[in-house]
């Protein structure tokens, strides 16, 4: 099974308490889904792996690490797209790909509109972006789309999860981590997250 990794730290909670405010304007909004993404992701790169190279310091020559994959980011359209520049201040040579979801309002399954991803999706690491787990449909299908181009080493990174979603991507896809600043309590009967932040798409775009 995948590792749950809930971002306890002070810092995003309190961003949290704003994000989660129904009278924070867009702007800001924005601004604070792309910092926290930003701070899952710093968490995150702990673990990945580096390589050796010389480098000649004004003093003399040396080593250091620098990174030894690819990374690429994956948002899910749309809300996905509110964390990317945040995560690519961290690693400016992070790739993106895309993936197009919507969630039907009735049946609540998500429907792909879109999929365009670089090639280095096969060999590198490939962070699927969303701040929102909710069924977990819309992760586990874009999940299931990069694997279906080749992508192995793959994380689910989001900002609010619930049980629901966190048990469906364990389920469909165990060899996949997850990652999240906040976990909420439940869904509730027409698919949000309680307490949330209401439609997070909607939010960052100020399409409501
Ligand atoms: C929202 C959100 C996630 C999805 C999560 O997208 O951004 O992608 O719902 O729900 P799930 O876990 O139940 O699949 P939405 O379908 O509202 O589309 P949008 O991002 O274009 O607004
Ligand atoms: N998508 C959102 O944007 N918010 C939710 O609470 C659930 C799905």
């Amino acid at each position: 099974m995948g590792k749950l990794t809930i971002l306890n730290h002070p810092l995003i909670d309190h961003k949290m308490a704003i994000i989660r405010n129904k009278n924070t304007d867009t702007k800001t909004f924005r601004h604070l889904v792309n910092e926290v993404g930003g701070l899952i992701t710093y968490e995150i790169t702990r673990g990945l792996k580096t390589k050796e190279i010389e480098v000649i310091t004004p003093i003399t020559k040396t080593t250091c690490k620098t990174l030894s994959k690819d990374v690429i980011i994956v948002p899910i359209l749309r809300a996905g797209l509110g964390m990317v520049d945040g995560i690519q201040m961290l690693i400016p040579t992070a790739k993106v790909g895309h993936v197009g979801m919507y969630r039907d309002e009735k049946t609540l399954e998500p429907v792909e509109y879109y999929a365009k991803f670089p090639n280095e999706i096969v060999e590198g690491t490939c962070l699927v972006v969303d701040p929102m787990l909710a069924t977990g449909g819309s992760a586990s299908a874009a999940i299931s789309a990069v694997k279906k181009r080749g992508a192995k080493d793959i994380t689910y990174v989001g900002i609010v999860g619930c049980p629901e979603g966190v048990s469906r991507l364990n389920k469909d896809h165990p060899d996949v981590d997850i990652y999240l600043a906040a976990m909420d309590e439940k869904l509730n009967e027409v698919g949000y997250i309680v307490p949330g932040l209401g439609d997070c798409g909607d939010r960052l775009f100020g399409t409501k």
